[in-house]
């Protein structure tokens, strides 16, 4: 394993655009990744940026997001060891749909809010396409390129806001940024062959998981390390607000209403760990469920919700617990990342024993 480890290191990690994203942290976390570990979670992998670092180490890789456009990333580029997007299937995408009339929620729901009407149309067409690529992973890449060309579209990458075409005639921005300007099927056919690359095989049985952790964790067996990087409650907690079109294209939900300005949708998920409200049961319930797994990494913020010392202490009565941490010298945005604050990494081992000799009498 050690000589084939490094190997798998040539296949790069696409760069995500994903608030609280760990791809500008791996060398660091990576120092805190313990010995000996054969099989390890990512239970909020987002991006799946560390589930890909966990796969290139050569681990036994389970990922896990509740939301199902990352799952998507997971199945694509974790699970998945092989399969590739070829030519063919791309021309197939990117074909005139049979089935349009039935496709058209990202044209009425979205057109003039952040696409104009032709790309709007172009997203319908090419996801009634997707569900024709015969095999799950193939339709797992066509739905993490197509997704990560709209994140490159939308000015600042996400879609809590109203200001996307806007910022798409503006001179100025056009010229920081071209993929403004950018047809999505430019965008998605110079994603296409950094996405392939990056499917590697690192002779594992890895496997993606759609879930609320909370339910997911009664179901795994025989981990060794647990990565934990909730949303920092508090501090942009709301991925189903920010994400909200790319759960929407990859779900077409057709049970849902669009509200507010951003047309988000509703009901969402229920995460537990994005509301103040929620989030001190929900941690409690998180480490009593992950009891079985000896190593947790947790990834957290200065400015998040339970307060550092609050967390270490709910922390302290299932682990022993160091911390480690890093300051943000200019903020990224988001999640916490402004200048001055600091990303923090719990490493929790097991509570060592202490046995007490006792001498016989008499
Ligand atoms: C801070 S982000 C993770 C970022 C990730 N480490 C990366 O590098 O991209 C937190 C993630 O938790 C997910 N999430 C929120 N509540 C969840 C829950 N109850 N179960 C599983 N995932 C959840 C969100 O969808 C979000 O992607």
């Amino acid at each position: 394993m050690l000589f084939d480890t490094p190997t798998y290191f040539n296949h790069q990690f696409p760069t995500p655009q994903y608030l609280g994203a760990k791809h500008t942290h791996l060398a660091w976390i990576n120092r805190f990744i313990p010995n000996q570990v054969t099989t390890a979670l990512d239970a909020f992998a987002g991006s799946q940026s560390i589930a890909f670092l966990f796969k290139q180490l050569g681990f036994k890789t389970i990922t896990n997001d509740f939301l199902s456009f990352n799952n998507q990333i997971g199945l694509a580029l974790i699970e998945n060891n092989t399969i590739q997007l070829t030519d063919d299937d791309v021309n197939l995408l990117f074909s005139s749909a049979k089935n349009k009339k039935d496709f058209q929620l990202i044209e009425n729901t979205f057109t003039n809010i952040f696409f104009q009407q032709n790309e709007a149309e172009f997203l319908d067409n090419l996801r009634a396409n997707i569900p024709l690529l015969k095999n799950r992973y193939k339709q797992a890449l066509a739905y993490t390129i197509i997704n990560r060309s709209m994140t490159r579209k939308i000015t600042m990458g996400h879609f809590g806001h109203t200001q996307a075409l806007q910022y798409a005639s503006n001179p100025e921005r056009i010229k920081r940024n071209r993929s403004l300007i950018r047809p999505l099927k430019a965008i998605f056919e110079d994603l296409l062959s950094e996405y392939n690359h990056a499917v590697f095989d690192n002779q594992q049985d890895n496997r993606s998981y759609h879930k609320n952790i909370l339910e997911l964790l009664p179901i795994l067996e025989k981990i060794d390390l647990a990565y934990f990087d909730p949303p920092y409650c508090d501090s942009h907690a709301d991925y189903q607000s920010f994400y909200h079109l790319l759960e929407t294209f990859t779900e077409y939900w057709q049970d849902k209403q669009f509200i507010n300005g951003i047309k988000r949708y509703e009901p969402q998920r229920f995460s537990g760990f994005d509301k103040k409200r929620e989030v001190i049961a929900s941690f409690e319930k998180l480490f009593e469920l992950a009891e079985d797994i000896p190593h947790w990494l947790i990834s957290y913020n200065n400015r998040s919700y339970p307060c550092v010392e609050e967390f270490e202490k709910i922390l302290s009565k299932h682990r022993q617990v160091k911390i480690e941490e890093k300051t943000y010298a200019n903020g990224r945005g988001g999640k916490g990342s402004v200048a001055g604050s600091k990303e923090i990494l719990f490493i929790c081992q097991p509570k060592k024993k202490h046995f007490l000799s006792v001498i016989g009498q008499g």
